[in-house]
C-alpha cells in the first residue's frame, strides 16, 4: 500500500535525522571516569603539566591534520609510529616509556575522554557553572550541553507524531478503500488501539529488556559502596593522627606489612599517646573516656583496672578523674559540670572492657582473597593509592569502587617492583648496583629470568603485574 510506504519511508527519515543528534552528544563524566581509570596514572589530570606523559590539553587541535589518526594513536601508539605515521613518528620518542595500548576503546569513549580533556584544560572543572561554557568537540561547536531530559521530550514528541500520522494514514487507506468500493471493517476507536495486543506486546518487552539491563547490573553492583562513609562509636579522626600529628598509618595499622590484613589498632594502641594525653582540643574528654573505658584503663594514676572490678567501681574511677580534671571549671559552675560528667559516664555505661566496635568500611565479598602484605611490602602500592587521602578525612569514606574490574586495570597498568628488597640475589639485574633486588623476587629469580634478562638488556623496561600472572581468577577468588 502506497500510504504504508510513504509513512515507513518518513519514519526512516525522522531516525536518521535524529540519531547523530543522540550520538553526538559526549559525555563528560564518562570521560572524567575513563580518564581516571586509564590515562591519569600517565597525564597530568589538570591536562596543562606534564607528567610520564605530555600535558594533553589541545591534542585534538594538535592532531587536526591528521584526522582519525588520534584515535589509532590513542589504541595502540607504538603501531601507528610503526606504520610510518610521520605525527606518531614526532611523539613516540617523548618518553623512553611507550603509552599503554587501549585497543578496547571505542570510538565514542575516545571522544568522551577528548571531550573532558578539553573542557578540563579549559576551564578547570566539569561541574555545573563550568558545564554552561560551551565545549568545542571535535571540530563542531556544542551550544549547549544536550540534558538527558532533550532527548526524553523529543522521543515523546516524536511517537506521538508517529501515532497520529499513523492514524491518519489509516483513515486515508480505509478512505481509498471504500472508494474503491471495497468492505472495510469497522474503525478501532484509539484505546482499542492502545490496549490492543500489539502495543501490550511491545511494552511487555521493552520491560522484560529494562528489568532484566537493570536487575543485572545492581546484581553486580550488589555488596559495593563506593563513597561510604559510616559514623563510628568514637570519633576518631585520621585528619588529627595521620594529617595534623604525622603519625604514620603503620604504627596503627602495623598488619598492613606483613599480613593479609591491615587490622584495626586495638584500643591500647591509643592509650601508648592517650596515657597523657587526657583532654582533646575539640571534644575534650567526651569522646576519650570511651578509649579508656573499652580498655580498663585508668587515666588519673596510668594504670589498668584489676579485670574483676565491678562496673559500678569503675563508674566510680572515672569520675573522681573527671572531677579531678574539671576541678577548676567545677568551682565557678559545679552543676553545669557534674551534669557534663554525669552525660560522660552515662555513655560509656555498660562498654566496659568491651573492645570498641569499630564499623567496617571497607568490604570485599567472601570469594575474593586480598592480601596488604603482597600490595604494600612486595608491590609498594602506597596506601592512598587504594584508599585516597585518608590523612585529610575526619571520618574515613570508602575511596576506590573495590570492583574486579578496578583490581583488574591496575594490575594490567602497574609493573612489579623487582627493585627495593632487601637481597641482591645472584643474577639479579641490580647486583652489585645500589638499587637492591626485591627479596621477593630473587626467590624466583629462575622463573623470572626470561623477564630479568629482557631487563638487563634493556629490551623490556618493566613487567605488569598481568605478566607475572595477577590476571588469573584462583589468584583473586577462592
Ligand atoms: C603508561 C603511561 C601512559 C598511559 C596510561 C597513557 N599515556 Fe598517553 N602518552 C604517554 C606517553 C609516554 C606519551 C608520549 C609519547 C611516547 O613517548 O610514547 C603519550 C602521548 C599521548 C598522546 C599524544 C599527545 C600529543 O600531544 O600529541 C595522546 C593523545 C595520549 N597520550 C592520550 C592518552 C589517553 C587518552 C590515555 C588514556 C586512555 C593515555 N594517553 C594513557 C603515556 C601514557
Ligand atoms: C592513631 C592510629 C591510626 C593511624 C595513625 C591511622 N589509622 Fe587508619 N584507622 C584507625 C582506626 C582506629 C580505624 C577505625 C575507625 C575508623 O574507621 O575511623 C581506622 C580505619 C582505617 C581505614 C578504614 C578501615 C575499614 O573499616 O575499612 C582505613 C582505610 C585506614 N584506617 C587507613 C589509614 C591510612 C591510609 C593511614 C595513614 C595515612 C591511617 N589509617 C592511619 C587508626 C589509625
Ligand atoms: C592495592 C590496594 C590497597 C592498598 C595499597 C592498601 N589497601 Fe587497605 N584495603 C584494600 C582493600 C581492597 C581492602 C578491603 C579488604 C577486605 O575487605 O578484605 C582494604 C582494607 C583495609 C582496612 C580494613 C581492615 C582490613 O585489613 O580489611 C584497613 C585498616 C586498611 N585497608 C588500611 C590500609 C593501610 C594503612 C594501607 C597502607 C599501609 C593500605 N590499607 C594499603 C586495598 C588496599
Ligand atoms: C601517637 C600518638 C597517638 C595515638 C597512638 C593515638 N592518638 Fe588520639 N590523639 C593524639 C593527638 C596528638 C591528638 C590531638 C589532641 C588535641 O586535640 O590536642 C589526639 C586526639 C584524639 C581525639 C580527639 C580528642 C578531641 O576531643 O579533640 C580522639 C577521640 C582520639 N585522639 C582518639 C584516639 C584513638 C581511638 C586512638 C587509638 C585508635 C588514638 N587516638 C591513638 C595522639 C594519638
Ligand atoms: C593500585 C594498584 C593495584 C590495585 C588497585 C590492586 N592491585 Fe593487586 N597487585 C598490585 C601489584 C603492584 C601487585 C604485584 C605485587 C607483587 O609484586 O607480587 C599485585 C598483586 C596481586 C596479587 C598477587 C598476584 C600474583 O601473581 O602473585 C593478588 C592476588 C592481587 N594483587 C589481588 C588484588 C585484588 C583482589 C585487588 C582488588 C580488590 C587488587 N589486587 C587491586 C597492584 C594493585
Ligand atoms: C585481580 C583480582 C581478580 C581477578 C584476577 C579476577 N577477579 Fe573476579 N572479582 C574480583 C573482585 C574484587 C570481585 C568483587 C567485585 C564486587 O564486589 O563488585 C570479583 C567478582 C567476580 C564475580 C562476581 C560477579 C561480580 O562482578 O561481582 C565473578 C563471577 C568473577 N569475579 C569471576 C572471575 C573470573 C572468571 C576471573 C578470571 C577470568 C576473575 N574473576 C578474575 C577480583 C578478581
Amino acid at each position: 500500500m502506497i500510504y504504508q510506504k510513504l509513512f515507513n519511508f518518513c519514519t526512516l527519515v525522522f531516525w536518521i535525522a535524529v540519531l547523530p543528534q543522540f550520538a553526538n552528544a559526549t559525555d563528560l563524566n564518562k570521560g572524567k571516569q575513563l580518564f581516571g581509570d586509564y590515562c591519569a596514572s600517565c597525564h597530568n589530570g589538570n591536562m596543562k603539566d606534564k607528567m610520564i606523559g605530555p600535558a594533553l590539553y589541545g591534542v585534538e587541535e594538535r592532531w587536526k591534520d591528521y584526522p582519525g589518526d588520534l584515535y589509532k594513536w590513542i589504541r595502540n601508539s607504538v603501531a601507528l609510529a610503526a606504520s610510518g605515521n610521520e605525527k606518531a613518528l614526532s611523539m613516540i620518542n617523548y618518553d623512553a616509556s611507550a603509552m599503554t595500548a587501549f585497543e578496547n576503546l571505542e570510538d565514542s569513549e575516545i571522544d568522551d575522554i577528548l571531550a573532558y580533556v578539553e573542557q578540563k584544560g579549559k576551564f578547570g572543572c566539569i561541574e555545573p557553572p563550568c558545564e554552561e561554557a560551551a565545549v568545542v568537540v571535535s571540530g563542531q561547536a556544542e551550544e549547549d550541553p544536550v540534558s538527558p531530559y532533550y532527548g526524553y521530550t523529543l522521543l515523546a514528541f516524536l511517537l506521538i507524531a508517529v501515532a497520529l500520522l499513523g492514524r491518519y494514514i489509516n483513515s486515508l487507506n480505509r478512505l481509498s478503500q471504500q472508494n474503491a468500493g471495497l468492505v472495510v471493517s469497522p474503525e478501532k476507536s484509539f484505546l482499542a488501539v492502545l490496549f490492543g495486543p500489539g502495543v501490550v506486546k511491545l511494552l511487555v518487552f521493552a520491560l522484560v529488556l529494562v528489568g532484566g539491563y537493570s536487575t543485572v547490573n545492581n546484581a553486580i553492583g550488589l555488596g559495593r559502596q563506593q563513597g561510604y562513609e559510616p559514623s563510628q562509636p568514637v570519633k576518631f579522626s585520621h585528619k588529627t593522627h595521620a594529617g595534623e600529628n604525622g603519625i604514620d598509618c603503620q604504627y596503627c595499622h602495623d598488619g598492613a606489612r606483613r599480613s593479609k590484613h591491615s587490622v584495626i589498632p586495638a584500643s591500647n594502641t591509643c592509650i601508648n599517646c592517650h596515657a597523657s594525653i587526657q583532654k582533646g582540643s575539640v571534644d575534650g574528654t567526651e569522646e576519650l573516656i570511651k578509649v579508656y573505658a573499652a580498655s580498663g584503663f585508668n587515666p588519673a594514676d596510668n594504670s589498668y583496672l584489676p579485670e574483676s572490678m565491678s562496673d559500678e567501681d569503675r563508674a566510680t574511677v572515672y569520675k573522681k578523674w573527671l572531677r579531678g580534671l574539671y576541678e577548676e571549671e567545677r568551682k565557678e559552675n559545679e552543676s553545669k559540670v557534674d551534669k557534663m560528667i554525669a552525660e560522660q559516664l552515662a555513655s560509656v555505661a555498660g562498654s566496659y572492657n568491651k573492645p570498641i566496635e569499630w564499623t567496617r568500611v571497607h568490604n570485599l565479598p567472601d570469594h575474593v582473597y586480598f592480601n596488604h602484605a603482597q600490595h604494600v611490602s612486595v608491590g609498594k602500592v602506597k596506601c592512598e593509592t587504594c584508599h585516597g587521602e585518608v590523612s585529610e578525612m575526619d571520618v574515613v569514606k570508602q575511596h576506590s569502587p573495590l570492583s574486579m574490574g578496578w583490581c583488574v586495570n591496575c594490575h594490567r597498568q602497574t609493573e612489579v617492583q623487582f627493585k627495593g628488597g632487601l637481597n641482591e640475589g645472584e643474577g639479579s639485574p641490580y647486583a652489585g648496583s645500589n638499587n637492591k633486588a626485591n627479596e621477593y623476587y630473587s626467590k624466583d629469580y629462575g622463573y623470572y629470568e626470561k623477564y630479568h634478562q629482557e631487563m638487563k638488556d634493556k629490551s623490556r623496561k618493566g613487567v605488569t603485574v598481568e605478566e607475572v600472572g595477577g590476571l588469573e581468577c584462583q589468584k583473586c577468588h577462592y
